[in-house]
C-alpha cells in the first residue's frame, strides 16, 4: 500500500439514471477501497466524472429536442444527487465536456501524432441518405461478425464483449434503412503497435486479476486492430488540425483522459501538483467486465504511447454485471430498478449491504433477489449486527447507568474473546487489500455473531462475577465494528458511534484504532435499534412493480 492514491470507477454516460447495476459493479466497491484507504491514512482521492460525449447521447438528446450540452448537464446534475444520496463520497465529480478535458485531449492526440502513433485514412462510413449523415457507432445496428449475435451496436458487441470491425447486416437505427457507404476521411491509432508491450505489461502487473488477464491476453494474440479515433458529428472534442474541421474525437478516445484531467484539476485546485501526484500515487480503475477491451488495451495503450507520461493503472477491479430476478437488466423493458427509486424504500446501508455481499471480486455475475435481500437484511444486518450492537450497548445501560465497568480479571472466555478482537483488525484489512470486499464484509458479521454468542454465554444478567469483563469487552467490539463497518454502511457506522458516546466521525479515526477504545469510566448515549425490518408485504409491492418476470 503506498501513500498516496487515485481511485475511479467507469464514469457514467450522461445519459439516463444511474440504476442498481451501475453500483454494484464499480461506484459501491470504489467508494468502500476509498473510504477503507482513507482510513488507513493514504492520502486517497475518488474522482470521476459524467462522460458526455459519444454518438448515443447525441441521438437521445435529438430525439428529445435538447441541445445536448442541455442534456448532459441535466444527467451531471441528477448523478451527483443520487450517488450523494447512496452515499458515494467523490472527492470530485466532473464531466468530460469539462474545458480542461478538452483541451488535455487535444494535447494528447498533438503528441501521439507527433510521436508517429496516429496515421490518417480515406475509409468508406455508412451513411444514410434517408437521414443525410454518417452513421457512426450507435447509429447503426447488426449482427456481431465474431459470435453472430444478433441486434447489436456496430462500436460494441454486448454478447462476446468485442470491437468488431464491421458489423454484419447494417440497418440505421434512426429510419431501420439499409445504409449507403460513402468515403470520408478519419484518424487511427495504431493500437496494433503496441501488442508486444501490453502484453509484457500485463504479465508483470501482479494487481491486475488473473481470469481478466487471461482473456485480455486472448485479445492480444487474435490480434489487435488500429482504432479509428473520428467521428463525423458535431458533438465531441474537436480534432485539433484545420484539417480536421467539422470532425470529432470518438468518445472512447477523450472519456478515459478525464480521469487524468479531473484528478489533475482537482489536486490543482487544492494546491498540490496533480501531475506528480498522479505519478506517485496507487492508480486504481474501477470498472464493470463489459468495458475490459477499453481499460486493459485502449487506454494503457495510449498512456504508453505518451511515453507514460502519466501512469498506467496498478489496479483495474473488474465485476460482472448484476441480473435482477436472475434475468438480464433492461432499461427498454423497464427491467431495473433505478438507485433513487430504490432509495425511496429502503436506506441507503441496506442496499451497501446486500450488494456488498453478493458481489465476489470476480467476473461472475451477480443477482439481486428480493427475496434474498429481505433475509440477508432481516437475519443478518438486522439479527445479527443490529441485535449485538443493541443488546451489548442497551444492557450497558441498564445494569451500569451507560458506564462502561472495569472488566477485573479475564476469565477464559474473555482470553479468547480479547484475542478476537486483536485479529479483527489485521484479517479485515488483509481482505480489503487484496479487494475481496465481500469477505471482509463476512468477517465483520462472523465477529458480530461470534459476540452475540460470548454474550450469550456469559449471561451478564444474571450479574455473576463476570459480567464487567463482558460488557467492557462488548461495548469495545461494538467500538471495533463501527470503525471497520464505516467503508460499507457509512450511515450505520456513524449511529453506532454516537450510540458510543464519541465525538466526530467514525469515518474519522484510523483502521488502527480498531481495538479496546472504550475504556472504563466512559459514558455511553442513549441506545436505540440501528435498523428497521424489511417486511415480505412491502416486498411484494415492489416485485409487482417491476411488472410480470419475464
Ligand atoms: N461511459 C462508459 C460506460 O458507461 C464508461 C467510461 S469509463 C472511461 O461504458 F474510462 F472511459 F472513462
Ligand atoms: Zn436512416
Amino acid at each position: 500500500m503506498h501513500k498516496k492514491a487515485i481511485i475511479t470507477s467507469a464514469l457514467p454516460y450522461a445519459n439516463g439514471e444511474i440504476h442498481l447495476g451501475h453500483v454494484a459493479s464499480t461506484y459501491l466497491p470504489a467508494d468502500i477501497t476509498t473510504r477503507f484507504l482513507k482510513l488507513c491514512g493514504v492520502e486517497a482521492y475518488y474522482v470521476c466524472a459524467s462522460d458526455d460525449f459519444g454518438t448515443p447521447i447525441l441521438i437521445q438528446s435529438e430525439r428529445e429536442n435538447k441541445t445536448p450540452a442541455e442534456y448532459v448537464s441535466h444527467w451531471n446534475r441528477r448523478d451527483c444527487e443520487d450517488f450523494a444520496a447512496f452515499g458515494i463520497k467523490f472527492d470530485y465529480f466532473y464531466k468530460t465536456s469539462s474545458p480542461e478535458n478538452i483541451e488535455f485531449v487535444q494535447e494528447v492526440f498533438a503528441k501521439l501524432d507527433a510521436a508517429g502513433h496516429i496515421y490518417k485514412q480515406e475509409i468508406i462510413q455508412f451513411y444514410c441518405k434517408h437521414d443525410k449523415k454518417f452513421l457512426p457507432d450507435r447509429y447503426v445496428r447488426g449482427s456481431c461478425p465474431y459470435c453472430m449475435a444478433e441486434d447489436q451496436y456496430s462500436d460494441l458487441c454486448e454478447k462476446c464483449g468485442r470491437v468488431p470491425e464491421e458489423i454484419t447486416n447494417p440497418k440505421c437505427s434512426l429510419c431501420g434503412q439499409t445504409p449507403t457507404k460513402e468515403k470520408t476521411d478519419h484518424y487511427f491509432f495504431k493500437l496494433k503497435n503496441f501488442g508486444a508491450q501490453l502484453s509484457e505489461w500485463l504479465e508483470k502487473n501482479d494487481g491486475l486479476q488473473k481470469d481478466v488477464k487471461k482473456y485480455v491476453q486472448n485479445w492480444i494474440k487474435e490480434g489487435l486492430i488500429d482504432w479509428d479515433v473520428t467521428r463525423d458529428i458535431h458533438w465531441g472534442v474537436p480534432i485539433p488540425l484545420e484539417e480536421a474541421k467539422g470532425k470529432v474525437f470518438y468518445g472512447w478516445f477523450d472519456n478515459h483522459l478525464a480521469y487524468i484531467s479531473t484528478a489533475i484539476k482537482f489536486l490543482d485546485e487544492k494546491g498540490i501538483d496533480g501531475k506528480k501526484f498522479w505519478n506517485s500515487a496507487d492508480i486504481y480503475h474501477f470498472i464493470g467486465k463489459d468495458i475490459a477491451y477499453h481499460h486493459y488495451l485502449f487506454l494503457p495503450a495510449m498512456r504508453m504511447g505518451l511515453e507514460c507520461e502519466y501512469k498506467l493503472p496498478d489496479y483495474i477491479p473488474t465485476r460482472g454485471h448484476l441480473t435482477l430476478q436472475a434475468k438480464k437488466l433492461s432499461k427498454s423493458k423497464n427491467w431495473y430498478i433505478g438507485l433513487a427509486e430504490f432509495l425511496e424504500y429502503y436506506p441507503a446501508d441496506y442496499l451497501r449491504y446486500y450488494l456488498v455481499s453478493i458481489n465476489p471480486y470476480s467476473q461472475d455475475d451477480l443477482n439481486f433477489d428480493w427475496d434474498d435481500f429481505t433475509t440477508r437484511i432481516n437475519s443478518e444486518l438486522i439479527g445479527n449486527l443490529g441485535n449485538f450492537v443493541n443488546r451489548a450497548l442497551g444492557f450497558t445501560q441498564k445494569a451500569f447507568d451507560g458506564v462502561i465497568p472495569d472488566p477485573g480479571s479475564p476469565d477464559e472466555m474473555d482470553a479468547e474473546a480479547e484475542s478476537k478482537v486483536g485479529r479483527f483488525a489485521p484479517d479485515v484489512r488483509l481482505l480489503l487489500e487484496q479487494n475481496h470486499l465481500d469477505r471482509a464484509l463476512k468477517k465483520i458479521m462472523e465477529f458480530s455473531s461470534y459476540f452475540n454468542q460470548y454474550f450469550q454465554h456469559k449471561e451478564p444478567w444474571k450479574s455473576g462475577p463476570g459480567t464487567a469483563a463482558c460488557v467492557y469487552n462488548s461495548a469495545n467490539a461494538v467500538y471495533c465494528i463501527a470503525v471497520a463497518v464505516s467503508p460499507f454502511l457509512p450511515e450505520s457506522a456513524q449511529k453506532i458511534w454516537e450510540q458510543l458516546g464519541l465525538d466526530g466521525k467514525a469515518s474519522d479515526s484510523s483502521w488502527n484504532d480498531i481495538t479496546y477504545g472504550v475504556k472504563p469510566g466512559h459514558k455511553l448515549a442513549k441506545s436505540a435499534p440501528l435498523f428497521a425490518k424489511v417486511e415480505e408485504s412491502d416486498i411484494a409491492k415492489y416485485k409487482e412493480k417491476l411488472g410480470p418476470q419475464k
